[in-house]
């Protein structure tokens, strides 16, 4: 039977890439902290209301469901070849009014084109998306964004890299739920290659870690801002409590 219309509590105790809109994405218990991670690191870098933001691989609107309120009408995109997640994201988070009056544009293919909006973005986030591709598919990836970017836009990623002493295992394709490894310097390459710059940067994530992106190197976070994205963990138990 499918589970996809069980109560979002009882979903907590399904599997990540289980048939539902806050487990299909990832662990259900972290459908809320991923999508305030996201909001708060694009809003650190800069993000404000006037931007155009394309959020690539939106899933189940985990960040969306922030973005859109908070963007202006007609700012936020999204790309996600599983329709079915933003409906049931629109269903029971974003609702249909905020659909009218924001305006949001969707897109549901896979072939990582990002240039059929025709327009270019300010800012792009690719949360969980390059740590279930193969090179290929990051080669890809990486190439439209910086195609799709703005001269002075940035783009915020996640890979996963290898612990240390162990092999890369970076996969083919994309794959799913599983996920892939790259090291850092096959990384590097693949961000050269695409004719961008990249730096990762020390946000907490619980289980990958974050670059930034942009064809103009004085964009990357320096060492002061650097400074400030380490200091920001939303993670401190002081703060969360559980039901
Ligand atoms: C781990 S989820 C992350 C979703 C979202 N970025 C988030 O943080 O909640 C990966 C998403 O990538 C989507 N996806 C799969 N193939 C894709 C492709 N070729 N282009 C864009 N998204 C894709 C999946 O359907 C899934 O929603």
């Amino acid at each position: 039977m499918s589970t996809r219309q069980i109560p979002s509590q009882e979903a907590r105790a399904l599997a990540p890439g289980s048939d539902h809109y806050t487990a299909y994405v990832g662990p259900p218990q972290d459908y809320d902290f991923m999508g305030a991670t996201q909001f708060r690191l694009l809003t650190t870098l800069g993000l404000r209301d006037h931007h155009r933001l394309l959020d690539f691989g939106c899933g189940s609107l985990r960040a969306g469901r922030l973005l859109i309120p908070y963007l202006n009408p007609g700012n936020y995109y999204g790309i996600e070849p599983n329709r079915w997640l933003i409906d049931d994201a629109i269903e029971r988070e974003v609702g249909a009014d905020q659909i009218r009056i924001k305006r949001p544009q969707f897109l549901h293919h896979d072939t990582f084109n990002c240039g059929a909006f025709g327009v270019p973005f300010d800012y792009i986030v690719a949360q969980s998306i390059f740590s279930h591709c193969g090179a290929d598919l990051i080669a890809r990836g990486t190439k439209q964004f910086a195609v799709n970017l703005k001269p002075h836009g940035i783009a915020a990623v996640t890979f996963i890299h290898p612990d240390t002493g162990q092999d890369p295992e970076p996969g083919q394709g994309w794959v799913y739920p599983e996920v892939v490894t790259h090291s850092v310097e096959d990384v590097a390459e693949l961000i050269r290659a695409a004719g961008l710059h990249g730096i990762s940067i020390p946000w907490h994530h619980p289980r990958q870690t974050w670059w930034i992106l942009s064809q103009d190197p004085s964009r990357l976070p320096g060492p002061d801002q650097l400074n400030l994205l380490r200091g920001a963990d939303l993670t401190d138990p002081a703060t969360v409590e559980r039901p």
